[in-house]
């Protein structure tokens, strides 16, 4: 069988992915599938990858193979094209490993669905809700699950800015939250204090995406939990991030050391229970399939669990909570890749 691997991509987790990907590949079960590495730059070139060595060195962006997914439902093919030169391989299954915009959020998934190829994960409409915060709550909120109060503001609105402001002060008080609806790895996020801080941030933000969700602050701790299934999809442990900076931004996500990841960790009374519970819930009510991380919140003062995201194709470096919260079931990564490529088929 041959596994198409696809990584980097033209989001702003790049890097992440990159990482991610090198994970995924030294997990995969040479004995079972033929690998064929593609990475996607940030300007969207594909090219073909030799090994890992080359995405840990970078140097696979100088590589000159195109290799693209053809969307031909009958050739189900990778086409390299090397100089004068195409070669079409047929490929069984694709293991998408891109998180962020343009991979995660539903569109490499569209044209895999158009291919007719297996992937990983889930499919367009979840991967395509679960990228969108915004919608995100729309549908969580149908759940009756508690999520941080909000407020919708489009970059439109910010040529009235005044208003835009008011809008937000009517709803919340500071401090609040402000973030792109779409867009991954805390990118583009930022907290307001006041007034001037909260139009600072609306701006930011607006660079990112034309839709922007202002949030109340939660004054919680942050723990996420692992989903892993098809249509009996089981939840793991649970984990908590113990972030270094102020608030888990990109920085302290992926540079800096200081930030840790606890699994199993004390938590009220039946909150990891409730948190399994919901990581479910959410994970079907937004379809998902194959994986999902569901990122919560516990409030320090009242115990309770507050949902935060839901990230369709989580993190698989070496500090990621998503493998390290399966090893914690037993599940080593190797075995967890094999499930993963084996629920592209259910
Ligand atoms: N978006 C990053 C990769 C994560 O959730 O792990
Ligand atoms: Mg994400």
């Amino acid at each position: 069988k041959t596994v198409a691997v696809l990584f980097g991509g033209q989001s702003s987790e790049h890097e992440v992915s990159c990482v991610s990907a090198t994970t995924v590949i030294k997990n995969i079960n040479m004995d079972i599938y033929r690998i064929l590495i593609i990475g996607i730059t940030k300007e969207g070139k594909w090219l073909k990858v030799n090994n890992t060595e080359e995405i840990t060195s970078g140097s696979w962006k100088q590589n000159k193979e195109t290799a693209v997914l053809l969307p031909d439902a009958a050739l189900k093919s990778v086409l390299i094209l090397k100089g004068e030169k195409a070669e079409c391989i047929k490929v069984d299954v694709v293991f998408p490993v891109l998180h962020g915009l343009y991979g995660e959020d539903g569109t490499v998934q569209g044209l895999l669905e158009l291919a007719k190829i297996p992937y990983v994960g889930c499919g367009v409409l979840a991967s395509a809700i679960s990228m969108d915060k915004l919608y995100t709550k729309i549908v969580v909120d149908t759940l009756g699950i508690r999520q941080a109060k909000y407020v919708a503001v489009l970059k439109k609105d910010l040529e009235a800015m005044e208003e835009a402001v008011k809008k937000v002060e009517a709803v919340l008080s500071y401090p609040v939250f402000i973030k792109p609806s779409n867009a991954g790895s805390s990118r583009g996020i930022s907290k307001a204090d006041t007034r001037e801080e909260l139009m600072e941030g609306l701006k930011l933000a607006s660079e990112h995406d034309r839709k922007i969700l202002v949030e109340e602050t939660i004054n919680g701790r942050e723990v996420e939990c692992a989903v892993l299934g098809g249509n009996e999809p089981k939840a793991s442990g649970v984990g908590e991030i113990v972030a270094a900076a102020k608030f888990y931004d990109y920085d302290a996500k992926y540079n800096n050391a200081e930030s840790k990841t606890i699994l199993s960790p004390e938590l009220p009374a039946g909150a990891a229970e409730t948190i399994r519970d919901y990581a479910i819930r959410v994970f079907r009510a937004v379809d998902g399939h194959g994986l999902s991380r569901v990122d919560f919140f516990v409030d320090r003062n009242t115990g309770e669990v507050i949902f935060n995201e839901i990230n369709t194709m989580p993190g698989f470096t070496s500090i990621s909570m998503y493998p390290m919260l399966w090893e914690g079931k037993g599940i080593g990564k190797p075995q967890l890749v094999e499930k993963l490529l084996q629920l592209a088929f259910a």
